[in-house]
């Protein structure tokens, strides 16, 4: 894939997008006013886009860009996205940036890359034919004074963009394709291709490390545990600060003997390592992007099966570092997984640590599909994360890490804590058990149970996994500040 900068629109163009807003002029490449627009039921909503065939075989697309007065980096995302689905049979595709002047060419040209890419996602490795055709060549057509800043950020959306769609392929895949062991292979490919170095933690140096969280969760599998770590270095002397991810990557969660019920959701379970590929995504590009700070990812591989060998209620299992958990659900495994992946990222001493996990229903339930929950021990970091939340519309929520009434809830009679905290705020008591692996490193949790997938294309979100945390985690790489530098 291929992105092109030029100041006027090639002749040789099949199909060229034109920006519309709600209010204001209509380009006159389009060929109609807006009454005629109108007519045809195109108002320039984002989202929007009306094609208009002309007589020499080219075909002219408006597309919505909404109310010119709420542009921003989003809208234009979501614009962007629409005009790659209404192209979705051209390997190439034009579009102008003519009129988007209030958004800055950089965050305008990064937006516009990132939406088309990510919309015209398939996952097809598993066809015979896909429908469709591949994106080849995007050209963004802008002025002499945008042209600098349109390139580098459509430069950069190309990058994150691509990386999300690592996170979708690798979510994507059936959970027969895609093992741990699999994926450790794939982060070691990854790492080669991206400037990172990796280590793999198979079952013995996991014993080793005595990680039972991970392998008490694989207890029950035919499939080998994995860890992955994977560690970025900026160049350069000046670092930025260190920065720890943790990803849980739980291959297929079947419930273990806390099997879940009948439910087509279940399928959605080869999905439950979201998050590790997130993580692996992100660190993917830190290198290309000249990321500033250190960054260390964990990346807690195995999936959840019942078995005569698996983990039962009442077992006890001990995390890395000695903290004991006594289970009484199975299928509250994230929690143990994500447990020894947040010491072992405490022991690294980093700055700051956010874990990113498909971990709860109940996010889901609280927030519903489109966003993700956060939770930490530490608001300015946080806000970090909201940050980069709002400049990649990767929406995020905040719920409190109410530590004084619901850690309770966690007593365990037997270990110093219980993996499920009752039937109520399971977002939060999921969130809570964290807490207590993080020592008093600022810490955020993203709960993406939620935005992991969307059963319909919508926006920058294709149909299937929707490699959701990844740009976010992009960016709040990028622009780590330690929380408490200073303090
Ligand atoms: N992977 C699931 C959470 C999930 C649910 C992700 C739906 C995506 C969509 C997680 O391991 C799980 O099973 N959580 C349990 C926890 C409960 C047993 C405390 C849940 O949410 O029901
Ligand atoms: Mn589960
Ligand atoms: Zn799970």
């Amino acid at each position: 894939m291929q992105v092109t900068i030029a100041r006027s629109v090639p002749t040789t163009a099949n199909v060229v997008g034109y920006p519309v807003g709600e209010q204001g002029t209509v380009p006159r490449q389009l060929g109609l006013d807006r009454a005629t627009l109108a007519a045809a039921g195109f108002e320039g909503k984002v989202g929007q886009t009306l094609s208009v065939p002309r007589r020499d075989g080219a075909t002219v697309i408006a597309v919505g860009v909404g109310d010119p007065a709420k542009l921003n980096a989003a809208a234009l995302r979501d614009a962007a996205a629409a005009l790659g689905r209404a192209t979705g049979k051209h390997a190439r595709v034009v579009t102008t940036l003519a009129d988007l002047d209030t958004v800055r060419a950089e965050v305008a040209g990064r937006a516009v890359a990132e939406g088309l890419l990510l919309s015209r996602y398939r996952y097809g490795a598993l066809k015979k034919e896909t429908p469709g055709a591949d994106l080849e060549e995007v050209t963004l057509v802008v002025g002499a004074g945008r042209a600098k800043g349109v390139t580098a950020g459509a430069e950069r959306g190309r990058v994150v963009a691509g990386a999300a769609q690592l996170a979708r392929d690798l979510a994507n895949t059936p959970p027969g394709h895609l093992t741990a062991r699999r994926l450790a292979e794939i982060a070691i490919e990854v790492a080669a291709s991206s400037g990172l170095e990796v280590d793999v933690f198979d079952e013995a140096a996991l014993a080793e490390l005595e990680c039972g969280g991970l392998l008490g969760v694989n207890a029950g599998s035919e499939e080998p545990a994995r860890m992955v770590r994977l560690r970025y270095r900026p160049r350069g002397r000046r670092s930025g600060g260190r920065l720890a991810m943790v990803g849980k990557g739980v291959m297929y969660d079947s419930g273990g003997i806390s099997l879940k019920p009948t439910d087509p959701m279940h399928a959605a379970m080869k999905m439950d390592m979201s998050g590790a590929a997130a993580v692996l995504s992100a660190m993917s590009t830190l290198s290309a992007l000249g990321c500033r700070s250190e960054v260390i990812g964990y990346l807690m591989c195995t999936d959840n099966m019942p078995s005569g060998s698996a983990m039962k209620l009442g077992d006890v299992l001990h995390i890395h570092g000695g903290t004991t958990v006594e289970v009484h659900n199975t299928d509250a495994e994230g929690r143990l997984v994500l447990a020894d992946g947040l010491v072992l990222a405490t022991e690294q001493e980093p700055d700051a640590i956010v874990d990113i996990a498909t971990l709860t229903g109940a996010c889901l339930i609280a927030l519903g599909p489109a966003m993700a929950g956060v939770l930490g021990n530490d608001q300015v970091w946080v806000e970090q994360v909201l940050a980069a939340s709002a400049q990649t519309d990767e929406q995020v929520w905040q719920l409190p890490l109410e530590q004084k009434r619901y850690r309770k809830l966690l007593d365990s009679d037997v270990a110093d804590v219980k993996n499920v905290g009752g039937p109520y705020g399971g977002a939060i008591t999921a969130a809570v058990f964290l807490s207590e692996f993080v020592g008093d490193v600022p810490w955020a949790h993203l709960d993406i149970a939620g935005p992991m997938k969307v059963d319909s294309d919508d926006g920058w979100r294709s149909k299937g996994a929707t490699g959701f945390g990844t740009r976010l985690l992009i960016d709040l790489a990028m622009d780590f500040r330690p929380p408490r530098a200073g303090a």
